[in-house]
């Protein structure tokens, strides 16, 4: 099989890294030959914070799915989220120049959609992905494709993901340092949604929430395309910690309740009487 026809995943989260190798089956769709999977505690928040620890969890994932696939891995699509990621609607308009007459063409589409990344981000931060929403053709909204319509003026409405620079030279410091090349960081939330919505959902409008160890990344689609995502800084771990703390605040109430003479309850005595003073 040519190597072109692999693709590989790498799922960097707070709990574990989990890595994918898949093989681009003839009759369509994707043939998982290689799973890896490596405890992770170098990341906090979906943020590394040891990048030592981290390279060391990648690359034992990745080579526990290349011992089950037999292939080597040289590069790979990672995902990528966290609190850093931030994300926002923007319009971006062009004139059409389509060869025949005023035919859309897919030089007007790219146009518009880099008009539409002209948004203004603090130079800490990047652009991840420019997802475009819908079309808008000469004033007419929810164009799905314009390519062949005629027109004078497209816009196209768009949905930017954002990175802080810093995480994201951190994470692929990490891959790299792991011997992976990176084909692409993938927003996390998007590849979820891609493994688990049908358009019929994104139609009818849906909130995908995915709650890991120390994150909870959450997407919106609405009328078929995404509307807003965020990365909220609470996962499971935050449900056990709580749940822990409860518990031991009810072990330690408890312990004072059946800790004798000192602690007896006071249920079922009459209250003592108290005298309101006055201020
Ligand atoms: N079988 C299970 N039943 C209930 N909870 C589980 C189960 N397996 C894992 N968990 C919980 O799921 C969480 C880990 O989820 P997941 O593997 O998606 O996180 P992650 O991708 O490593 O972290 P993050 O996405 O926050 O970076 C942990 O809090 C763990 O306790
Ligand atoms: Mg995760």
């Amino acid at each position: 099989m040519a190597e072109q026809t692999v693709l590989v995943a790498i799922d960097i989260g707070t709990t574990k890294v989990c890595v994918l190798i898949g093989e681009m089956a003839a009759r369509g769709g994707v043939d998982v030959i290689g799973i890896g999977l490596a405890a992770s505690d170098g990341l906090r928040k979906g943020v590394v914070i040891d990048i030592d620890r981290t390279v060391q969890s990648v690359a034992s994932a990745v080579e526990a799915a290349e011992r089950i696939s037999g292939l080597k891995v040289r590069s790979a699509f990672v995902g990528i989220s966290g609190s850093h990621i931030a994300s926002q609607n923007s319009r971006g308009m062009v004139a059409v120049s389509g060869s025949s007459r005023h035919d859309v063409d897919r030089g007007d589409t790219v146009r518009a959609i880099e008009a539409a990344r002209a948004v203004s981000i603090p130079n800490t931060r990047e652009i991840l992905h420019v997802v475009p929403r819908g079309y808008v053709v000469d004033g007419q909204e929810g164009v799905r494709d314009p390519i062949g319509m005629t027109a004078v003026r497209l816009e196209v409405e768009t949905h930017i993901v954002t990175a802080s620079s810093t995480s994201v030279q951190n994470l692929t410091k990490c891959v790299q340092r792991a011997g992976v090349e990176i084909d692409e960081l993938v927003l996390a939330p998007l590849a979820t949604a891609e493994a688990t919505l049908n358009d019929e959902d994104r139609e009818l409008g849906v909130c995908l929430a995915d709650i890991g160890g120390d994150t909870t990344d959450v997407a919106i689609f609405q009328d078929g395309s995404i509307s807003h995502c965020a990365t909220i800084p609470m996962g499971g771990r935050s449900v056990t910690a709580d749940l822990g703390a409860g518990d031991r605040d009810l072990e330690v109430r408890r312990g004072r309740n059946r800790g004798g003479r000192r602690h007896k309850s006071t249920a079922g005595r009459p209250r003592p009487h108290r005298r309101r003073i006055a201020p």
